[in-house]
C-alpha cells in the first residue's frame, strides 16, 4: 500500500491541537449512544483510537479499522487487549458484525458515501447503531491543501447524509452539533454527530 499523509502524520498525530480537541468527542458521543458490556464495536478510520481507546472500556471488543498501518502501529502500542486492529479498505470487507459503528473525521475522506453507509448498514446486527462525527459544510479552509491530504468532501449537509443513509436502510437518523473545533486560521468549525439505527 502507498504512503498517505496519514502514515506520516502518525508519530505526532495525538500531540495535534486538533487532536486534543478531538479528545472530546469520544464522551459527547457516549452520551447518545447506548453500549452494553457485551457489545462489538467497529471503529472506522479509527487512526491512533482517539475513539476506539475510550469506548473499549464499556464494551466486550473493539474492531478498529483503518488503511493506515502507521496510525493502527500507534494504537497498538496503547495496549488495549479488547482492541482488535484491522488494516486496510473498508471496501475491501469487514471481518465481522457489529452492534455499534462508530467514526470520527473519516467520512470526508470517502469519495462515495452512499456505498459507505450501505457497508455500514450490512455490516450491523438488527438494531445496531451509527454514530459518526464528521465536519458541516465548510468552504475547504478547514484542511487548506485538501488533495494532498485525501479530502472527498468539505464537509457534509446534514440532509444529504440522512438521504444516504435512509436509502442504505438506516433508521432514526439525527443530528446534533457535538463540538466547535478551534482552527489556526482563527475559525471555528462545528462537527455534527449522526446518530442512526439498523431496524
Ligand atoms: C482524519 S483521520 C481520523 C482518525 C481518528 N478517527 C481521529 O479522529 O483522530 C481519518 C482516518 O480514516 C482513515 N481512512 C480513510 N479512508 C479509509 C477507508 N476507505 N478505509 C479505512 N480507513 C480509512 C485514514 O487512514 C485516517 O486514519
Amino acid at each position: 500500500m502507498t504512503t498517505t499523509h496519514f502514515d506520516t502524520a502518525a508519530r505526532d498525530w495525538d500531540q495535534r491541537p486538533m487532536s486534543l480537541q478531538l479528545a472530546a468527542v469520544a464522551p459527547c458521543m457516549l452520551a447518545q449512544l447506548p453500549l452494553s458490556p457485551t457489545d462489538h464495536v467497529l471503529d472506522f478510520g479509527a487512526g491512533t483510537g482517539l475513539l476506539a481507546t475510550q469506548i473499549a472500556p464499556l464494551v466486550a471488543h473493539v474492531t478498529a479499522l483503518d488503511t493506515s498501518a502507521a496510525m493502527l502501529d500507534v494504537l497498538r502500542g496503547k495496549g488495549h487487549a479488547n482492541i482488535t486492529t484491522h488494516c486496510g479498505d473498508i471496501f475491501a470487507g469487514l471481518p465481522g458484525h457489529y452492534h455499534a459503528i462508530v467514526s470520527c473525521m473519516a467520512l470526508h475522506h470517502v469519495a462515495d458515501v452512499g456505498a459507505l453507509m450501505q457497508v455500514f448498514a450490512d455490516a450491523l446486527h438488527s438494531g445496531g447503531r451509527i454514530a459518526l462525527v464528521d465536519l458541516y459544510a465548510e468552504d475547504g479552509s478547514f484542511h487548506g491543501d485538501n488533495a494532498a491530504k485525501g479530502v472527498q468532501h468539505l464537509g457534509f449537509a446534514p440532509e444529504a447524509l440522512q438521504a444516504l443513509a435512509e436509502q442504505a436502510g438506516l433508521r432514526d437518523i439525527g443530528f446534533r452539533e457535538i463540538l466547535r473545533l478551534q482552527h489556526r486560521n482563527g475559525r471555528d468549525y462545528p462537527l455534527f454527530l449522526m446518530t442512526g439505527r439498523k431496524p
